[in-house]
């Protein structure tokens, strides 16, 4: 045995089982997980190729485990096993050349290439067709039982076949797949978050993880996770000769299968398509970190076996390293448009991925806290997808001592306004809505292509219209002329002409996109088409928002003697805190009460006496809850968002802003749409389940023939649309008889 080999394969042992130690025991890693990957590899490779070097400690023979203390246990019914990982077109050769040394000669394989989804692993158990047990991956051989959890997730049937037209369900079937958020769900749950000014999650997966692991399904419930499926873990009288048919198979029954597998005759093709995948992966609906290539034939993949956890049939391709180490050079404050301030990290330039990254997110300083991060630290950046890189940690292993603390600014760097922190909020904010920096980002928002989109007008030409007074507000970008803007360096005649044609343009703008572009903290284009349903011009929502702040400040007026009184005793508080917040606390509860004055008399119980004018108070709530209806009835405008909008339009400043504005000829006025007809009038319809048409036609359809459209079925829902592979809406349909329409029958009713 070659001595080196042998002295290389030992020095990996202790380093890997080093960082393991590192990251799991101290929770302290110095190195990167690409970087572990990568000694990880070079070891197994050093054993796949001279099994006498693997020795009982080595890492590669760990399952990994992820139990939770807090869990019941579900004992898997074969070994849930990893997969092997490949980082460059030759591993992949060598796998092959490996797996053909195993087979008859002559044996040749086709492959079915999927993305790797960055999950977690479940295991579904269906008895008779019935979702019994749902489990997590945990080491392998125990998972952790997640059945209640995983019964709210809509993709994940809970019987199958899911429709009546798929193969009849075996008597048992075990199947694998991943629990993730789609990306554009993670964002509105990081959009909710903030909107309830609580701190945005930072890693999709592990807040999937959190998620599904949740003691109370209720919780998981409320997170939009999705499931895909890509293998059967075991089964009675299920028999199928390959991988491609597998994924048929389940689809029929009415999974969801990952929509973008592929079957390859051989290595090459998929060698081929590698690359078109790095650049692929961003526009996917979710994360991958990579590719999973599956010999196709079940049989070879079972003649191949396993080693050690890894099955040899299938293998993991790596995308290159989106994570890198670096030092931290500084931390500058950045403030946005909403004045929130962000720190922001410049490294020592690193090559992540493709790109020289000199800059990353910090969140915010409670996280700095919380990481310990110092400057003059060696950070870990992560990389993913399109965002902005971020700062995972510190390897505090690195340190020598020089790194000092990093203090949070006390007043902005640009106004010199101190800075606030509103209550519960992680961020800090400058509250100068004058602040040069925030004026320049609501400008570069507003004219920015997913607002206002004026060509022409990138961020410099913003800067340099700020910088010469020429404009100090949105309003005044409509107000600009040539021979001011010609006096400027850069600004020939054709750019001027250009610029003024795009502004001119943007006065024609849809209300709706207007009020996108307006930087209201929580709206952006699905909130501002919800409010241009409903209010049909910017004047009825200037309107709507100051009558409400009056009443309310009425309403104030007239309980101030009640919330005086000092409290300890928990209900008399809450009752306080409910007369202080009556917009957000009290309003919403009697939208459609018959009553009020009833209802609220045993809401204040714990702070009303013989003398509290209740009728008087029941009727401004009732006046301010009226007024407030058309805000606090559109579906998917939470309390908050209400809050927001009113607080916004109901300020001078922004009302003088859009008046200015529509001096200037920019349109203020919703499009009306027309209507088709009103045969639907009146009626509640959910949509569920793929169309033949994208959803939003179908819905537009409804809309134009006086129908409303939600998110969620009730005894109020009128009718349930259903396509294919529906989800629990549809079960839940038929459990409250709510009558259910096919795309067919929906046409039918409006022609
Ligand atoms: S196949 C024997 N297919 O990747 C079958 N796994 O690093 C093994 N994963 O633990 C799994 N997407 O959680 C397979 N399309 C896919 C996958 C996938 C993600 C995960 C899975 C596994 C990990 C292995």
């Amino acid at each position: 045995m070659d001595e080196a080999l042998t002295a290389r394969a030992a020095q990996l042992r202790e380093e890997l089982n080093h960082h393991i130690y590192r990251y799991n025991v101290l929770n302290d890693p110095i190195i990167t997980d690409a970087e572990y990957d990568r000694l990880f590899h070079e070891l197994r490779e050093l054993e796949q190729d001279h099994p006498e070097l693997r020795m009982p400690d080595s890492p590669t023979q760990r399952v990994g485990s992820d139990l939770s203390d807090d869990l019941p246990k579900v004992t898997h019914p074969a070994p849930i096993l990893s997969l092997s990982n490949a980082f460059s077109p030759e591993d992949l050769q060598r796998w092959e050349e490996r797996n053909l040394k195993l087979m008859a000669q002559g044996t040749t394989f086709d492959y079915v290439l999927e993305p790797k989804l960055d999950g977690l692993s479940v295991v579904l158990t269906y008895i008779d067709g019935v979702l019994v047990t749902a489990a997590t991956r945990g080491n392998g051989e125990v998972g952790d039982d997640v059945t209640a959890n995983i019964r709210t997730v809509k993709t994940v049937p809970l019987s199958i076949p899911s429709h009546a037209d798929g193969p009849e369900a075996p008597p048992r079937l075990v199947v694998r797949g991943e629990v993730l958020f789609l990306k554009e769900d993670f964002e509105r749950v990081n959009a909710e978050q903030e909107a309830a000014d609580l701190p945005r999650y930072v890693n999709a997966r592990n807040t999937a993880s959190g998620s599904l692991k949740q003691k109370d399904s209720r919780i998981t419930a409320q997170r939009p996770l999705t499931t895909y499926i890509y293998d059967i873990v075991d089964s009675d009288g299920v028999m199928l000769d390959n991988e491609w048919d597998t994924l048929d198979y389940l689809r029929d029954m009415g999974f969801n299968i990952i929509p973008h597998s592929q079957h390859y005759p051989t290595l090459s093709d998929i060698i081929q398509q590698l690359p078109t995948w790095e650049s692929r992966k961003n526009q996917l609906p979710f994360e991958i970190d990579g590719l999973v290539i599956k010999i196709n034939d079940i049989a070879a993949r079972r003649e191949l076996g396993i080693s050690g956890k890894d099955p040899r049939g299938a293998t993991a391709f790596k995308f290159p390293a989106e994570e890198a180490t670096t030092k931290l050079l500084d931390v500058v404050v950045n403030v946005g448009r909403t004045g929130k301030v962000t720190p922001t990290a410049s490294l020592d330039p690193v090559f992540l991925s493709g790109v020289t990254v000199s800059n990353a997110s910090l969140h915010n300083y409670d996280l700095i806290q919380q990481l310990d991060i110092r400057m003059g630290d060696q950070v870990i950046i992560k990389r993913s997808g399109e965002v902005i890189p971020y700062v995972i940690g510190p390897v505090t292993g690195a340190r020598n001592g020089t790194e000092t603390p990093i203090i949070p600014p006390e007043s902005c760097p640009f106004s010199g306004d101190v800075l606030v922190r509103p209550e519960g909020a992680v961020d800090l904010f400058c509250p100068n809505p004058r602040c040069e920096e925030r004026v320049f980002r609501s400008l570069e928002f507003f004219v920015s292509r997913g607002a206002m989109d004026i060509d022409g007008m990138g961020p410099e030409t913003v800067k340099a219209l700020i910088d010469a007074d020429l404009i100090t507000d949105e309003a005044d970008i409509f107000y600009l002329q040539a021979d001011s803007i010609l006096e400027l360096e850069g600004f020939a005649d054709k750019k001027v002409e250009n610029l003024l044609k795009s502004i001119e343009t943007a006065k024609g703008r849809p209300l709706s996109q207007l009020l996108a572009s307006l930087g209201i903290d929580g709206v952006g284009g699905v909130v501002s088409n919800l409010l241009t349903e409903r209010f049909h011009s910017m004047q009825d929502l200037i309107d709507t928002a100051k009558s409400i702040k009056q009443l309310e400040t009425d309403f104030l007026q007239l309980v101030d003697p009640l919330t005086h009184a000092k409290a300890t005793a928990a209900d008399v508080i809450r009752a306080q805190s409910r007369l202080h917040n009556p917009l957000i606390e009290l309003a919403p509860r009697y939208v459609d009460a018959s009553d009020l004055s009833t209802k609220l008399s045993r809401l204040l119980k714990p702070i009303l006496d013989a003398n509290t004018p209740i009728d008087a108070i029941a009727e401004k709530l009732q006046k301010l809850t009226e007024t407030a209806k058309p805000l606090l009835t559109i579906e998917g405008l939470g309390p908050i968002l209400v809050r927001n909008v009113v607080n916004w339009f109901a300020d001078d400043y922004h009302q003088d802003l859009l008046h200015k504005m529509e001096r200037a000829g920019v349109n203020m006025i919703a499009e009306q749409v027309e209507k088709e007809s009103t045969s639907l009038e009146g009626k509640k319809f959910v949509i569920t389940g793929t169309m033949s048409v994208p959803r939003g036609d179908i819905k537009a359809l409804i809309e134009a023939h006086g129908g409303k459209v939600s998110g969620s079925v009730s005894k109020n829902t009128d009718y349930v649309v259903v396509g294919d592979s529906p989800g629990s809406k549809a079960d839940k349909a038929s459990q409250l008889g709510v009558t259910i329409l096919s795309e067919d029958d929906l046409r039918a009713m409006v022609k």
